[in-house]
């Protein structure tokens, strides 16, 4: 999407960033009435969002029903909905899917984990069934001979990312909402309490309220000195120390191609404790990922692709009829505690996180966008899902250390 677009010299709320969140959080306020700009440095969705799997997973993804998980299960609830509405608005499919996941077990180690994962979902109430190796593979006939057992997630499931930014950005212009690419933040200049604009690669822009949803790059952001100092001023500190972190965690994928005259190697999306395949509909099956730390640094490398191929061989040794189409890598966003960063700075009220989703971004884009949105519309106003995710609470740990 190219959308340049002139730097308007003030809106109501600016929103830095856009990736999935960004144009989640943007589309919300403007559905509540707000004049909204977005500034992106490069191409909207051209980052994390677009390298993603698209799995819409927390029964996979998280490990005990706490505040994260409850956040997690309602935004994957939400989807239907946001699903319709995003049609409705921007005429793109995001190709909901849900067939529900599968987690397989290979070893005694991965069985314990499926009954640990059985136990606490079954204790929270949720839908989750244990099937035999030879229900898995009535299920998905390709998945390798040597699984033991599985979970079946039935309310779990997939989007394709890619359409989902796409969506996202054309609802974003439906509503109202100036997005403008090429356009690089540096500052958010805050003055007497409150940010009051942005310095920018074209300028200077005034705002009411400010989102930062810049991902991995969401530590980059400075605060101007002068707001610098105020705030380590009243916590005894450095103002730059005491914002988020947030490091990039490097994530590769490998896409194998349609096989032609061949059904889909498995239709669920497909975990184990050690890697993931995402059959999409046009045929494309993806398979996921490695974790690393390495910076900003976004190579696919060989040590990469062997690890991906393994664990993509363990699941369905099928895979080696496929070719690799296209290999990719992306930068997960994660805050200190693995969790995401919503909410107002304490010092800087009108100055918005909306980042560090680290793993489940595309998961949690339906009801980030419309808790922060909220918040903002209704100045400050919290929801009590989104109290454990404050951005405080990395500066309360280093008060209590
Ligand atoms: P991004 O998509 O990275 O967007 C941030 C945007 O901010 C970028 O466009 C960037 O250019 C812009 N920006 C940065 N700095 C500035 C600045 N100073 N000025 C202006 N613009 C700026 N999540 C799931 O839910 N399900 C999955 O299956 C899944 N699979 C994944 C697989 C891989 C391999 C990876 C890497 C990630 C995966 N994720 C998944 C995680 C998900 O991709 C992220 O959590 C999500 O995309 C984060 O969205 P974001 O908008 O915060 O970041
Ligand atoms: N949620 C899948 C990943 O981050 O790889």
């Amino acid at each position: 999407m190219r959308n340049v677009g002139e730097l308007p010299e003030r809106a109501e709320a600016v929103v830095i960033g856009g990736g999935v969140i960004g144009l989640a959080v943007a589309r919300e306020l403007a559905r509540g009435g707000a004049e909204v700009v977005l500034i992106e440095r490069g191409e909207a969705g051209a980052e994390s969002s677009w390298a993603a799997a698209g799995m819409l997973a927390p029964q996979v993804e998280a490990d005990r029903a706490d505040e994260f998980f409850k956040l997690a299960a309602a935004s994957r609830d939400a989807y239907p909905a946001f699903a319709r509405e995003l049609e409705e608005e921007s005429g793109v499919d995001i190709e909901l899917d849900r067939t529900g996941t599968l987690y397989l077990a290979f070893t005694e180690a991965d069985e314990e984990e499926c009954e640990r994962r059985l136990l606490w979902q079954t204790r929270a109430g949720l839908r989750v069934e244990r099937l035999t190796a030879v229900e898995v593979r009535a299920l998905e006939p390709r998945v390798s001979a040597r699984v033991r057992s599985a979970l079946r997630f039935p309310l779990d499931g997939q989007v394709e990312n890619r359409r989902l930014t796409s969506a996202l950005a054309k609802a974003c212009g439906r509503r109202g909402v100036r997005v403008i690419t090429q356009t690089e933040v540096s500052t958010v200049k805050v003055e007497d309490g409150r940010a009051v604009g942005v310095e920018t690669s074209r300028g200077m822009m005034r705002a009411s309220s400010f989102v930062v949803a810049c991902g991995a790059w969401s530590s980059m952001l400075r605060l101007d000195t002068a707001a610098a100092h105020e705030i380590s001023a009243t916590h005894g500190g450095d103002a730059q120390e005491t914002r988020p972190r947030i490091e990039p965690v490097r994530g590769q994928m490998l896409c194998f191609a349609p096989a032609a005259a061949q059904s889909p190697l498995v239709r669920h999306v497909v975990y184990s404790p050690r890697g993931y395949l995402v059959p999409r509909r046009d045929g494309r099956l993806l398979a996921g990922t490695t974790t690393e730390h390495a910076g900003f640094d976004k190579s696919v490398t060989d040590t990469g692709r062997e690890a991906i191929t393994m664990q993509a061989r363990e699941i369905a040794p099928a895979v080696d009829a496929l070719v690799v189409s296209e290999a990719w890598a992306g930068l997960r966003p994660r805050g200190a505690d693995d969790w995401p960063v919503l909410g107002a700075l304490a010092d800087v009220p009108n100055l918005f996180y909306a980042t560090g989703h680290y793993r489940n971004g595309i998961l949690l884009a339906p009801l980030t966008g419309a808790l922060v949105a909220g918040m903002i519309l209704r100045q400050g106003m919290t929801s009590p899902l989104l109290e454990a995710f404050t951005p405080e609470r990395f500066r309360r740990a280093s008060c209590a250390v």
